[in-house]
């Protein structure tokens, strides 16, 4: 059977999206959701369709990249072919073949999910690991506590409030406005929210976005961060619990974060916000 590698056009970007929202099982692995598609879309439809690769074998779509980065591919896998030898060596061998306009040459970074078989054969090929990732969850059966901050959804009137707490939080940020309306855009966003949340003297001090993949199925944080400024006053903690709140509203059935494990400032704060440590993960790396 042939396995066709294609990008999608800017207006097949929101059927990629809902494929991968239907890939989100809760019992199964956590791979590319929805929401990084939505996050990337701030960078417009077609740098997002340019990073997108799709893989479909008699007409049906198998696997999902996304270029996060020209070096990174991170991949989602249909949940029944995540042990399908012939499409895992069509994908390994895909990405590093540079008549596919895939990976770039040199040292590239793959996350494939716990489970799919590319990572035994990309290890099998001599990639090696790289720095551990922390996945947190936690389930949304029960209501969310109160966070204790005044809440405010971000619309589009107040978007510039939502970009600023970000570039507060986060070094080197480029999440201006004009982003902000690229990504809201995007089809992935009819199923998220930004959330800002303002201390007692109505300072914006944290920000989130939720990606939910409809319900029942895990939703993402992506990103979440605290404005410098006002840091160790518990408003990593609030934020991400009325996070939590709103992806349960949403119909989320979990809500999942990816961190670093070196960020151990995130971790501590997903934690205390009752989200879980799962097993770390590791991007695999081939070396130049
Ligand atoms: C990580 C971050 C959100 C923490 O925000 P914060 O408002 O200072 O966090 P809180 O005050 O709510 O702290 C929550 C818990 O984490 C712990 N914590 C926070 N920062 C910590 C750090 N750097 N090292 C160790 N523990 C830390 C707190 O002690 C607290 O633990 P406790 O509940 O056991 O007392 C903030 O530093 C930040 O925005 N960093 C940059 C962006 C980022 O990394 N975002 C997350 C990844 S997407």
């Amino acid at each position: 059977m042939t396995i066709w590698l294609g990008t999608p056009s800017v207006d097949g970007l929101g059927g990629v999206a809902r494929v991968l929202g239907e890939w989100q099982v809760e019992a199964g692995a956590v791979q590319l959701h929805p929401g990084d598609l939505g996050w990337f879309r701030r960078f417009g439809g077609e740098r997002t369709a340019a990073a997108t690769r799709v893989w479909e074998r008699d007409g049906e779509t198998v696997a999902i990249g996304l270029l996060d980065e020209p070096d990174l591919l991170r991949l989602a896998f249909a949940p029944a072919v995540f042990e399908d030898e012939e499409l895992a060596a069509q994908v390994a061998a895909d990405i590093v073949d540079p008549s596919r306009g895939v990976l770039i040459e040199g040292k590239v970074y793959v996350e494939a999910p716990v489970g799919a078989r590319v990572k035994d054969l990309l290890s099998k090929e001599g990639w090696g690991i790289d720095d551990p990732w922390t996945p947190l969850k936690r389930e949304l059966t029960e209501p969310v506590e109160d966070s204790g901050l005044a809440i405010e959804v971000i619309a589009a009137e107040t978007a510039h409030i939502r970009t600023a707490v970000q570039r507060a939080a986060f070094d080197g940020s480029t999440f201006i406005e004009e982003r902000w309306h690229a990504m809201a855009e995007g089809e992935p966003y009819a199923n998220a929210r930004c959330l800002v949340g303002r201390d007692g003297q109505g300072e914006p001090v944290a920000a989130v976005t939720v990606w939910s993949a409809g319900p029942g199925k895990p939703g993402v944080l992506e990103p979440m961060g605290v404005h410098r400024d006002f840091r160790g006053n518990g408003y990593g903690q609030a934020i991400t619990l009325a996070a939590a709140a709103m992806l349960r509203e949403l119909g989320s059935s979990s809500a999942l974060v990816l961190t670093p494990s070196f960020n151990v400032g995130a971790v501590a704060t997903y934690r205390s916000a009752g989200f879980e440590p799962l097993p770390e993960t590791h991007d695999q790396v081939r070396s130049g």
